[in-house]
């Protein structure tokens, strides 16, 4: 069996890997540390709630008091770190709680594995790490860090601090760095399920600057088979990039979600420009690919159609975050 910390399962990307991995290994004790943020919410881990093999631990990274006894309970030998503040616009708002969680959470979790000697550390980071590209070439793994953002800048310093625990103390750190994610339980404030659920709702579609920024995107389906192939193959000390290679301009998403709802382009507006907006992200993958044998198997035109018709099927879950009732909910359960 092997005991495995992953934090921040309650968001996006941690939930679908959890509900992947139990769905496919019994040989995995899984604890989910998370702090329940607005990102956060335990519906999107109903089909693994009453699984053997798992855990929920309603707690913050940054506290290590808590981390350390999780460590000594469950007796945990590896620890995936998916908790972050992951939204760039609320980092151009107050950067603050940005560097608290990504930075200093990122450095009790690693302080703690230290002590405990976990087996395997992974970081999950993201390609906004590398900054922004012209019009040609694609980031690699030795691309020069060059973060814009408040997130990316946090990020970077957590990729940073994994490697230098890496090289000081031996410990065994992998990264990977990721392009976007699109698929069910995105929170609502990101570029898909906002345009969706607006678009449902009849609501304008607010496209910063002239719409042309580039996103390389990747159905999160794929992006958790990737960290499953680095924690379980990878080689220490490493960073692997994970894409599939679907560039695309913000304005030809919007679109296609348009039509795929039978909307009309009239509700597209043109707003504000993010400050500082990096224009293009594009991944090559190659290493992880030659190196671990993985490969993207969802495609873009299927992948992006379910995901719509599964925010048209489950309008409960989001209504219920629109409306803030969740989180009125967890305060109950939680602060009682
Ligand atoms: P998310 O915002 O949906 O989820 C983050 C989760 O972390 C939430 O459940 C939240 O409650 C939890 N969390 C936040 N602060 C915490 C803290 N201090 N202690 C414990 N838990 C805390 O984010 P996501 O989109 O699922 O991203 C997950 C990871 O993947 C992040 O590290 C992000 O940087 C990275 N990433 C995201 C993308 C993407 O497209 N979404 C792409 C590449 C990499
Ligand atoms: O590249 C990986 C990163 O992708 C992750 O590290 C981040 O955690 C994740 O949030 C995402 O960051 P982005 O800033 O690229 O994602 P977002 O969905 O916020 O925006 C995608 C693009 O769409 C970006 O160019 C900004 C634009 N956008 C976004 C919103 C929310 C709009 O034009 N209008 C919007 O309302």
């Amino acid at each position: 069996m092997k005991n495995i910390l992953v934090t921040g399962g309650a968001g996006f990307i941690g939930s679908n890997f959890i509900n992947y991995i139990l769905n496919k290994r019994d040989d995995y004790f899984i604890v989910n540390l998370d702090k329940l943020t607005y990102a956060g919410n335990l519906e999107n881990l109903r089909p693994s709630e009453k699984k053997k093999n798992y855990r929920f631990v309603k707690g913050d990274i940054i506290n290590h008091e808590l981390v350390n006894y999780i460590f000594q309970k469950y007796d945990i030998k590896y620890i995936i770190n998916f908790a972050a503040e992951s939204h760039v616009d609320r980092s151009i708002l107050g950067s603050e709680i940005f560097y608290r969680t990504n930075v200093i959470g990122t450095n009790v979790l690693l302080e703690v594995s230290r002590r405990y000697e976990v087996e395997r550390f992974l970081q999950i980071s993201t390609d906004e790490v590398y900054g922004s590209l012209g019009l040609q070439g694609s980031f690699i793994e030795t691309t020069p860090l060059s973060p814009n953002s408040p997130y990316s800048s946090s990020k970077v310093a957590a990729d940073m601090m994994a490697l230098a625990f890496y090289h000081t103390y031996g410990m065994p750190v992998l990264i990977t760095r990721c392009s976007n994610n699109y698929g069910a339980y995105q929170f609502p404030e990101k570029l898909i399920p906002l345009m969706i659920i607006n678009c449902l709702n009849d609501k304008e579609l607010p496209v910063y600057g002239d719409g042309m920024n580039v996103r390389d995107w990747i159905y999160v389906i794929d992006h958790n088979k990737a960290v499953e192939t680095v924690f379980e193959n990878g080689k220490i000390g490493e960073v692997y990039n994970i894409g599939a290679e679907n560039e695309m301009p913000n304005i030809k998403i919007v679109e296609l979600i348009l039509e795929h709802l039978n909307k009309s382009k009239n509700l597209i507006k043109f707003v504000k420009d993010r400050p500082g907006h990096d224009r293009r992200y594009a991944i090559d993958a190659a290493k992880i690919k030659n190196e671990l044998g993985w490969k993207p198997e969802f495609s873009f035109e299927n992948a992006i159609k379910d995901t719509i018709d599964w925010y048209l099927n489950n309008k409960n879950w989001w209504g219920r975050i629109i409306s803030g009732d969740y989180q009125k909910y967890y305060e109950k359960q939680y602060n009682s």
